[in-house]
This record gives structure tokens, C-alpha cells and sequence, in this order.
């Protein structure tokens, strides 16, 4: 089932490893410079009604309500997550712009045209259908609004064994390349107005999450187990040989709704 398999990858565990490794608040690997650099092609704005998809513990959510005022509901499948994503709002004391709840991508509980920007960091990868996740997308998204995300893509071939162990250390059921992304907007009634490869920044970023992460072997082997650590860079290592082949890449969208 999906919320077991993700909840397996994010339960308080990951979580805490992975925020280790990545950095505060972020369980993706680009942080608030890949907010940022998203913020400004999507056009946010203090008007803005936007919706996070796969909000995690707040990071990209948090930081844009922090930094342009606007309204935000992050949505995620973990429950967990979305308290310890409510609970770093209200001591930030931005709990009146920014509420996190649970819910799942593929069946979104919110009304048609309820927002202006709907936002994904490096999280709609863990969704089954994408397709799905894309039609859900274009009828909450007010006309004239836009979608923004980056995400883990498919940028070449990679099959059997390999391709099941990178999807396993994903915690992903499948991958979709730019090319998908965009078909399933435009039949979704949307414009694609910025498609970007970013699988070079990405490769680069992974790159250094590899090395923190050999720097903190004895750290992180006291704090949670030996066994543990070795499994994450396990998992670790089998993403960076994908990123390193060329078969998983990084991809960064902006789409209008027309
Ligand atoms: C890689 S994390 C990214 C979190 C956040 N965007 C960030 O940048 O820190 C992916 C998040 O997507 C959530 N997620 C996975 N599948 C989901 C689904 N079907 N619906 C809603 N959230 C989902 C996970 O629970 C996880 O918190």
C-alpha cells in the first residue's frame, strides 16, 4: 500500500537521517537556493495562494511564506510529517500564512481553482501516477495560475536489476522524463513555459551529500547504529551510480494554466 511503502522511507527515523545529511528543514537535496531559483521563474508573489505537494517537514513551504508573505497549505501523505511541519510553523511563528495537512497527491481535498501556484520539490517522483497527480493539479489551479516544481527524472536508459534497485532507493513505483511531464500539462490545459535539465546540479549536489555523509560515518553510526549508517549509503551509492550513468537526472518546470 502507498502510504506504508512511503511512510517506510519518512517515518521520524528517515526523517531524521535524512535532514542530517541534506540540511535543516529540507528532505530534498537542492534546498532554499532551489526554492529560491524555482520562487523567481514561477513569479511568486505575497498574493499568492500556493500549494506545496509533498510538503515533507516545510522546508521549501516555510521558507516561502517566510520570505514573500504569501499564503501556503502543504499537503503530505505522512502524518507525522505534517505535525512536525505544523509544530516548526508555529514556532516560527508563521502558523497564520503556512498549515501543513494530510492528504494524498493523487485524490487532492481542496475545491476547483482554490490555487495560484501549486509547488513540488523533488517529491512527486514517490507518486504512482503521475498523469493522475497532473490532471488533480489542473483543477485545483486557479486559470491564469501556474505550476512550478523540480522532481527526480528520467534522463536514460536503465533497465532490470538496476533500474528495480534505483527505484527501490528512490522509494520510487516508477519515473517519468521531461517529455512525460510536459504532455500530461498540456493535456491538463496548461502551457509549459520553462523546461530545464538540471540533471548536472543535481549529480553535483548528490555529490556532496556523499561526501558529508562519509565525513559523518562515526557520527551518524553512534547516533542511530553501524548497521544503519551502512544502509544508508548503500542506498545512497546505488542513487549516485543512476545519477553518475545518466539514467536519473534532475528536472525543473514552470507550467501556466491558460
Ligand atoms: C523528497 S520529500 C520532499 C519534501 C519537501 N518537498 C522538501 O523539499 O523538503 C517527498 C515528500 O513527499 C511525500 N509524498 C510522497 N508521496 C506522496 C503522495 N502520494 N501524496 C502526498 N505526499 C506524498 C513524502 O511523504 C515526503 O514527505
Amino acid at each position: 500500500m502507498l502510504v506504508e511503502e512511503i511512510e517506510k522511507n519518512y517515518n521520524k527515523l528517515g526523517i531524521e537521517i535524512i535532514e542530517t545529511i541534506y540540511t535543516d528543514d529540507y528532505l530534498s537535496i537542492g534546498g532554499t537556493a532551489s526554492t529560491e531559483d524555482l520562487a523567481v521563474l514561477a513569479g511568486v508573489t505575497q498574493q499568492s495562494r500556493v500549494l506545496e505537494i509533498g510538503s515533507g517537514v516545510g522546508g521549501p513551504s516555510l521558507h516561502l511564506a517566510a520570505t514573500y508573505g504569501c499564503s501556503v497549505v502543504g499537503l503530505d501523505l505522512v502524518e507525522t510529517n505534517v505535525a512536525e511541519a505544523n509544530e516548526r510553523a508555529k514556532a516560527r511563528q508563521l502558523d497564520h500564512l503556512v498549515s501543513f495537512r494530510q492528504g494524498d497527491a493523487l485524490d487532492l481535498p481542496f475545491a476547483g481553482g482554490a490555487f495560484d501556484v501549486i509547488w513540488g520539490q523533488d517529491a512527486w517522483c514517490h507518486v504512482p501516477d503521475k498523469a493522475k497527480l497532473i490532471a488533480e493539479i489542473g483543477t485545483v489551479l486557479a486559470p491564469g495560475g501556474t505550476v512550478a516544481f523540480t522532481d527526480w527524472i528520467e534522463t536514460g536508459p536503465i533497465e532490470g536489476k538496476a533500474r528495480e534497485d534505483m527505484l527501490a532507493a528512490m522509494a520510487a513505483p516508477n519515473i517519468a522524463t521531461l517529455d512525460d511531464y510536459k504532455r500530461y500539462l498540456e493535456s491538463n490545459g496548461c502551457t509549459v513555459v520553462h523546461q530545464e535539465n538540471v540533471s548536472d546540479l543535481f549529480v553535483s549536489q548528490y555529490r556532496a551529500i556523499m561526501s558529508r555523509l562519509a565525513e559523518m560515518r562515526e557520527t551518524l553510526s553512534k547516533r542511530f547504529s553501524p548497521r544503519i549508517f551502512e544502509i544508508v549509503v548503500e542506498r545512497n551509492n546505488c542513487i549516485l551510480e543512476a545519477f553518475q550513468c545518466g539514467a536519473l537526472g534532475g528536472g525543473r518546470v514552470v507550467a501556466r494554466k491558460r
